[in-house]
């Protein structure tokens, strides 16, 4: 599926917010089902943005800026990761522990660390179309 470069950097602040929300809800009221329902919004959305970025528009970046091979198999392999850590979040009924809200927040710096890397790093001076 074709996302543009603006839609894509569009969805990185639309989870930006998102993530805002989240760690809103967990600081209300560690395991309040806010949690659960934001958790299942990122289930929903991020396939989608990471099947643009893998399929879409990294394979256009890796041939315009070769150079930058080892950055997009590093976001390639983050997908994954932030992936597969989420589904074990939402996996578990977001239990009030300070394990499950540490986690929640390791995992958002890793989301917002690695949409960083991307804005600042991998997508300058890719054309925006
Ligand atoms: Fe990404
Ligand atoms: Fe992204």
């Amino acid at each position: 599926m074709e996302r543009s470069l603006q839609q894509l950097l569009r969805e990185h602040q639309g989870t930006h917010a998102r993530l805002d929300r989240l760690l809103a809800a967990l600081d209300r009221q560690p395991g309040s089902p806010e949690v659960r329902v934001v958790l299942d919004e990122f289930r929903a959305a991020l396939p989608g943005h990471i099947a643009a970025e893998d399929d879409g528009l990294f394979p256009r970046l890796s041939q315009a800026f070769p150079e930058r091979a080892a950055l997009i198999q590093q976001m390639v392999e983050q997908h994954a990761e932030i992936f597969a850590t989420l589904e074990r979040l939402a996996g578990e009924a977001s239990p009030p522990t300070v394990d499950f809200s540490a986690r929640i927040r390791a995992w958002s710096n890793l989301v917002r660390e690695h949409m960083r890397l991307e804005d600042d790093v991998l997508f300058q001076g890719a054309e925006v179309e």
